[in-house]
């Protein structure tokens, strides 16, 4: 995949909008709720956002966990543990896990509060903002997080078009926007695995070079898993490997002539809807 092909959706401008909001809203609060994807946590993830948040006190979630190795996600969670952030996986569509966040909230924002206490300020609520690239699943998690439960404070909507807080109980409040940040492209492979989960638009993109650049990628770290899901042997290029899919799945362009392409778009279909299997791709 080309640079261009990767910078389609984030031109200059749309990047520099994106970090001018984040460092306006940075103001306002006190918690970074920082939002992954399980299975590209290092791709799926701005360094830069160590610079916007410092200071700010810092939760990560492994979004999408119900996708990604079950034994990568505790590894994940303790290699962000181990750099100071407070960790969780979670599956924001069905909301597993999202009702530990509670408890990670008063932790990751003990000292904040702490301080609040002796200089006599008492139940000021913390103010969180949910960051994270694009199709990690920020409002799927907003909504699994606040729910029908919460009540909007701040400007009254169609009044002003200002910022909305999402009160969720005395303790905690919610920006109603998350802050979107912008992947690390000039890093080759955050590309390819950005491209994997869906991340960038199909339509700039080669499927068939995508599939077998997939394909590599399935077999090294996850020998096995390609044989049990389209019955087709693991050894040799991965063209040939993508020319069985096709033919175990009967993907014929005109008579004999597979279809590649069609082949490819079920493999990526497959990965992406986790029917292969539970894959992270980073360790
Ligand atoms: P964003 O705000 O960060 O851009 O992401 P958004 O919430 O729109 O979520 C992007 C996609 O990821 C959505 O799928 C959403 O349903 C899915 N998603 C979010 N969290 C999870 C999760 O924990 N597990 C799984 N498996 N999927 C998750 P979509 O294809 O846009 O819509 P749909 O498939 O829900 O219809």
């Amino acid at each position: 995949m080309s640079e261009n092909q990767m910078n389609v959706n984030w031109y200059p401008g749309h990047m520099t909008k994106a970090r001018r909001m984040m460092q306006e809203n940075m103001v306002l609060i006190d918690l970074v709720i920082e939002v992954l994807d399980a299975r590209i946590p290092m791709s799926s993830r701005n360094p830069d956002i160590d610079e916007l948040a410092k200071n700010k006190s810092r939760i990560v979630l492994l979004n999408k966990s119900d996708l990604a190795d079950p034994k990568a996600n505790q590894k994940w969670m303790k290699y962000f543990e181990s750099q100071g952030a407070h960790a969780l996986e979670i599956n924001a569509k069905t909301g597993a896990g999202v009702k530990g966040i509670r408890g990670l909230v008063e932790k990751a924002c003990k000292e904040k509060i702490e301080r609040d206490r002796k200089r006599g300020i008492v139940n000021r609520p913390i103010r969180a903002m949910v960051v994270g690239i694009p199709n990690v699943g920020k409002s799927t998690f907003i909504n699994a997080f606040a729910g029908k439960a919460c009540t909007k404070t701040g400007n009254k909507p169609g009044v002003t078009k200002g910022k909305q807080w999402i009160r969720m109980g005395k303790s905690l409040e919610l920006l109603d926007t998350p802050g979107i940040l912008w992947p690390k492209f000039e890093d080759r492979t955050v590309g390819i695995h950005l491209a994997f989960i869906g991340s960038v638009n199909d339509e700039i993109l080669v499927l068939e070079e995508l599939a077998t650049s997939l394909l590599g990628t399935i077999r090294d770290r996850y020998p096995g898993l390609l044989e049990k899901r389209y019955e087709i042997s693991e050894e040799g290029s991965e063209n040939m490997l993508l020319e069985r899919i096709a033919e175990s799945r009967k993907c014929y362009a005109k008579g004999e002539v597979l279809d590649l392409k069609k082949a490819a778009g079920i493999l990526i279909d497959d990965f992406r809807n986790g029917r292969i299997g539970r894959m992270t791709l980073e360790d």
